[in-house]
C-alpha cells in the first residue's frame, strides 16, 4: 500500500523490485563509475541546518511564487524522459500528480507523449517544457511553439548534454529505448509519419549549441527560457548575460559527465554569479525535505527532483507520483517549523554549514 510507504527512500526500494532490470538500470543509473551520481546524494547530506527556535510562529507555508505563478512548494517535477516505460498513462499521469499536489511538471522533448496530451491530461496543472535543440532550427522552433501554444509557461534548454553520457548499466543489461515508442514530439516537429528512433534524434540534435544561438532564441521566445545543465559561476553568467531567466543547476542526475561536482557543491556559486538577475533551480540528489530546505538557504529558488518522482510513478502510478511530492512537501513544512521559518523565504545563508569531517560525509 502506497500509504505505508513514509518516505523516498522506501519508494526507491520499491522501485528497483517492481521494474525489470534494463527498464531499472536506465531509470537509476548515471555515467562512468557513478561518483556523481552518488556524490549529488551524499552532498546534500554534508550540509547541516543551524536552526533558530522560539520564532514565535504558530503556522507554516511551503507555498512560493515561481516565474510569475504560485506553486504549493518550491518542489517540481523534473523533465525525465520515456516515462511510458514505468507507466503506461506514462507523462499523463505525472502531469496529474504533479496538479494535484499543487506544482509544475517539466516535459521533456523525449516524453512518450507530446506536450498537447500532456496538458489536457491535467489542465488545471502548470507546466515548463524541456528543449532539446535541433541542428534543423525549424524544428528547433516547431518543438518550442507546440509547447507555447498547449499552454506551458516556461522552456527549460538543456545545455549539458552534446553526447550521451558513457551509461554503463544499459550496456551491461543490453537496455535500448523500444523503437516503437518513439519519440513523439520530434516526430511532430519533423513533421514525420513514422516513428522516430532515440539515435535518429540523437543525430538530429545540434551538439554545437551557442550563447548566441541561445541568446537568439531566448529573444524570439515568447514565454521565459532557462538553462538547464549549468556547474559553473562562468557559465550561470553568460546564461543570464545571453538573456535566460534563470537557469538550472544540474549534471543531469550525474548520467553526463561523471566527477563533476555535486549540485550542491555547485549551488553557491551559481547563486554568487547569477546575483539576483535570474532565478536559481537545482536539481540532483534530492531526496529528503531537508535536502529542499538546505538548497534553499545555499540560495535556490527552487528544487526539481527526477528519480524521485518516477519512482512514485513506477510503485503506484499517478497516486504514488502524487504521495512522493506529497511527502517532499510534508517534511520541507516541518523542517521550515523546525528551523524557526514561516516561509521557504525566511531560509537563509545562515541557516546552513558543512558536517563536521567526522561524519558519513565531509570534503
Ligand atoms: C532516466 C532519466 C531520464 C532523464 N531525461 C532527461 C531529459 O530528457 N532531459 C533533461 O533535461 N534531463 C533529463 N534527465 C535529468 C533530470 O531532468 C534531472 O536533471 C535529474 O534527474 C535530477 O537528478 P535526480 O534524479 O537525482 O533528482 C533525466 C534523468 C533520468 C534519471
Amino acid at each position: 500500500m502506497i500509504e505505508d510507504l513514509v518516505n523516498v527512500a522506501d519508494f526507491e526500494r520499491l522501485a528497483e523490485e517492481k521494474l525489470d532490470a534494463g527498464v531499472a538500470g536506465y531509470f537509476f543509473g548515471g555515467a562512468g563509475d557513478e561518483l556523481t551520481l552518488a556524490e549529488n546524494v551524499a552532498a546534500w547530506k554534508g550540509r547541516r541546518l543551524r536552526p533558530r527556535v522560539r520564532a514565535g510562529l504558530d503556522s507554516w507555508s511551503t507555498r512560493v511564487e515561481l516565474l510569475g505563478g504560485d506553486v504549493s512548494m518550491p518542489v517540481l517535477v523534473a523533465p525525465v524522459a520515456y516515462q511510458g516505460l514505468v507507466d503506461p498513462d506514462g507523462e499523463e499521469a505525472m502531469a496529474r500528480a504533479a496538479a494535484a499536489a499543487g506544482t509544475v511538471m517539466c516535459l521533456s522533448t523525449l516524453a512518450t507523449r507530446r506536450p498537447r496530451p500532456v496538458a489536457e491530461a491535467a489542465p488545471g496543472g502548470r507546466r515548463w517544457f524541456q528543449l532539446y535543440c535541433f541542428k534543423d532550427d525549424g524544428v528547433t522552433r516547431a518543438l518550442i511553439e507546440d509547447a507555447v501554444d498547449c499552454g506551458y509557461e516556461a522552456i527549460l534548454v538543456t545545455v549539458d548534454a552534446p553526447r550521451g553520457g558513457n551509461r554503463e548499466r544499459d550496456r551491461r543489461t543490453g537496455f535500448a529505448i523500444p523503437e516503437e515508442l518513439g519519440v513523439p514530439s520530434v516526430e511532430a516537429a519533423l513533421g514525420s509519419d513514422r516513428a522516430v528512433t532515440i539515435e535518429e534524434t540523437f543525430e538530429l540534435m545540434d551538439p554545437a549549441l551557442s550563447w548566441s544561438d541561445l541568446e537568439a532564441l531566448a529573444s524570439d521566445c515568447r514565454v521565459p527560457v532557462l538553462v538547464k545543465g549549468v556547474l559553473t559561476a562562468e557559465d550561470a553568467a553568460l546564461a543570464i548575460d545571453h538573456g535566460a531567466a534563470g537557469v538550472v543547476v544540474s549534471n543531469h542526475g550525474g548520467r553526463q559527465l561523471d566527477r563533476c561536482p555535486a549540485t550542491a557543491d555547485a549551488l553557491p556559486e551559481a547563486v554568487e554569479a547569477v546575483a539576483g538577475r535570474g532565478a536559481v533551480l537545482v536539481d540532483g540528489g534530492i531526496r529528503r525535505g531537508v535536502d529542499v530546505a538546505i538548497a534553499l538557504a545555499l540560495g535556490a529558488d527552487a528544487v526539481l527532483v527526477g528519480r524521485p518522482a518516477l519512482w512514485g510513478l513506477a510503485v503506484g502510478g499517478e497516486s504514488g507520483a502524487r504521495r512522493v511530492l506529497e511527502l517532499l512537501r510534508e517534511e520541507l513544512e516541518l523542517t521550515l517549523a523546525l528551523c524557526g521559518c514561516a516561509s521557504p523565504t525566511g531560509l537563509t545563508r545562515a541557516h546552513v554549514q558543512k558536517a563536521p569531517a567526522a561524519s558519513v560525509y565531509s570534503d
